[in-house]
Parts: structure tokens; sequence; C-alpha cells
């Protein structure tokens, strides 16, 4: 069966894998620890789609240990079972442990909890063999795992779940050149016929996210063929981009509403989350984790201990003037 696109896009290697150089490039602990094939269990910490599950897969195949994932959302307990059962039975002969790798591990399932962590400390779990009052249980050695988890939301890892990893990378956002680089290797894979001036515009609106950047230029190859030619030219690109909503710096429907609301009804903050949240409907997890970190990037938006606040250049990409220095807004909020 042909591979989902997701995977053919997904780099296998190292050198492969573009930007994050502050972990991976030459001399960074990660990559000290990878080259010397010695990994002791950590977190990779970033904005949905920035790759953080691809630098785990890459790292499992360079140490050429097996990689099992969990959801820490949607896994229970049998899941956890099953991992370990097919770990045990997987006879490997790299000298580095198998990596188990927990996406959106802050997430972590209480129950599912006291299975895992006993496991990795002391490479055994209890089965319980029967049921009612002849049931009882027998130790089973499970082999030494690593564990990466990955999550979005640091601050909420509890105490010991840090503790149990040590070490905390954190993945950025992409440079606008970092994207167009893979893009270029996306385009190349799928055998898309795109212009540099085309590959750039579509690097430079995928709001720092390669997931976003290798769905965009989908999009944009899609239109390219309705259009006529198929070639992804500047033109086309812009084109194709307007369409699904999104701005000049890659701001989507969303990030306007949420950017507009803090202008037009709280004078540009300083707003609470919450109050940001009800105001605009959409959920507060899903602002602070997928449109503020873009938001912060750009340098629109800053965290303050009284709330948010929208910086000088967010109200001039908005083409709005701050209250105080027109008249337009500040008569809106007096009316
Ligand atoms: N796809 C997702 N992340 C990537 C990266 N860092 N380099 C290349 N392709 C990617």
């Amino acid at each position: 069966m042909a591979q989902p696109l997701a995977e053919r896009l997904r780099p296998k290697t190292l050198d492969d894998y573009i930007g994050q150089k502050h972990l991976v490039g030459p001399g960074a602990v990660l990559r000290k620890m990878i080259d010397a094939g010695r990994i002791s269990s950590f977190i990779l910490w970033g904005p949905p789609g920035v790759g953080k599950t691809t630098l785990a897969q890459i790292i499992a195949n360079k140490l050429e240990t097996p990689f099992y994932t969990l959801s820490a959302v949607t896994s229970g307990v049998k899941d956890v079972r099953d991992v370990i059962e097919k770990a045990r039975s997987n006879r490997f002969f790299s000298q580095a442990s198998p990596i188990l790798f927990i996406d959106e591990i802050h997430r972590l399932n209480r129950v599912v909890e006291e299975i895992l962590y006993p496991a990795m400390e002391d490479f055994a779990i209890d089965i319980m063999i029967g049921k009612g009052p002849t049931a009882r249980s027998i130790r089973v050695a499970v082999p030494k795992f690593t564990l990466v988890g990955a999550t979005t939301r640091a601050g909420q890892l509890s105490a010991p779940l840090r503790d149990r990893f040590g070490i905390l990378f954190r993945l950025e956002m992409y440079k606008p050149e970092e994207l167009a680089q893979i893009v270029r290797r996306s385009a190349s894979i799928l055998e898309i016929d795109a212009e540099d001036a085309g590959i750039m515009e579509i690097a430079r609106r995928s709001r720092g996210t390669p997931r976003i950047a290798n769905r965009m230029l989908k999009r944009v190859r899609d239109y390219a063929q309705v259009r006529g030619g198929g070639v992804i030219s500047l033109d086309v690109a812009r084109e194709a981009i307007a369409m699904q909503g999104v701005d000049e710096l890659g701001l989507d429907k969303v990030d306007r509403a949420v950017l507009g609301t803090m202008m037009d009804k709280f004078g540009g903050g300083p707003v609470g989350l919450d109050t940001l949240a009800a105001t605009t409907g959409e959920d507060a997890v899903t602002i602070e984790d997928v449109y503020e970190p873009y938001l912060m990037q750009l340098g629109f938006l800053m965290r303050t201990p009284r709330g948010r606040m929208c910086t000088p250049t967010a109200w001039e990409h908005m083409k709005r003037t701050p209250p105080g220095q027109g008249n337009d807004n500040q008569l809106k909020m007096e009316l």
C-alpha cells in the first residue's frame, strides 16, 4: 500500500531534518547525546506541528532502536500493556534502549502513569492472572525504555513527571528560510513544479510551522492545477493562500479575530486569557497553544502579569489606531 502523504514527507535522518539547530546542530546537547548513542529520557516541548514526533523518530532510526508511540490522551492501560508486550517480544540488537514516545504527555492519565513509571523504574510489571478470588499477580520483566515525552505545555507538567525526565528541549518555530527549505524538499518528493518565489511565499505565510507549510503546499498545488499550468508561481501562491483566508503574514481568521477583539473591545489589552476566549468563542487552551505562539513570535502580542496586550506593530498590521492616538477606536469604545 502507498505510504500516507505525511509519512512520505517526514524526514528520516538528521541530515534531512531542517532547523532546530540549537538542539541538533553541531555541538548542541541533544546532538551530542545522539552522536554518543546514549540518550536518557527527555521531553520535547513546542507548539503543534513543529516536528516533535519527527525528531523522536529520527533519533530512534539513528540509534537503530525500536520506536513505540502512545498518546497520553487516547491510550488506556491495554495500549500500554500491548506496547510493553511488543517490546518484550521484539528482538533487537542495538545498544540503545527502545524509545517509547508519549505524545501530549502533560495529559497523561493517572492510571496509565501508575503502570508506566514502575515499569520504567523497576523494569517489571505486575500482570493479573485469573479472576475473582483465585486471581494472582505475577511479575514480568520488561525491557529498559527511553521515554520521550512531547508536550505543547511544559507549564502543566507535574513536578514528579519533570523529575523523571530530567531534560526539557524546546523546539522553536521555523524561520521563513527554513520553512522554504522544507517546502522545497516536499515539492520535490511530491513532484510539484514550484518556482522559488512561490515556495518562499508559502513559507512566509505558514506561521513558522512545517505541518502548515506542507498542507499549504498541497492546497496551492491543487489551485495551480485548476487555474492551469500546474506550476506554483508567486502569483498562484498569493491567490491560493488569500483564498484560504490567510493574510500577508500568515494570520488566519482566528488570529485576526483574537487581535481584532483585543483592539475593538479592550483597547488592545491587557485582557485575561479566559475573557479573550469567551469573547472570541475560541477555547482558551487553543488560543494559548496554537494562536499565541505565532502572534508572540511576530511580536504582535505580549504576555504581561495583568493579561495579554497587543503591540504597536499589531495595531499597524490590523490597520487600526490605538486609543489615544487617533479618534476612531476611542470613539467606538466610548459609545
Ligand atoms: N517536516 C517536519 N519537520 C521538519 C523538519 N524540521 N525538517 C524537514 N522536514 C520536516
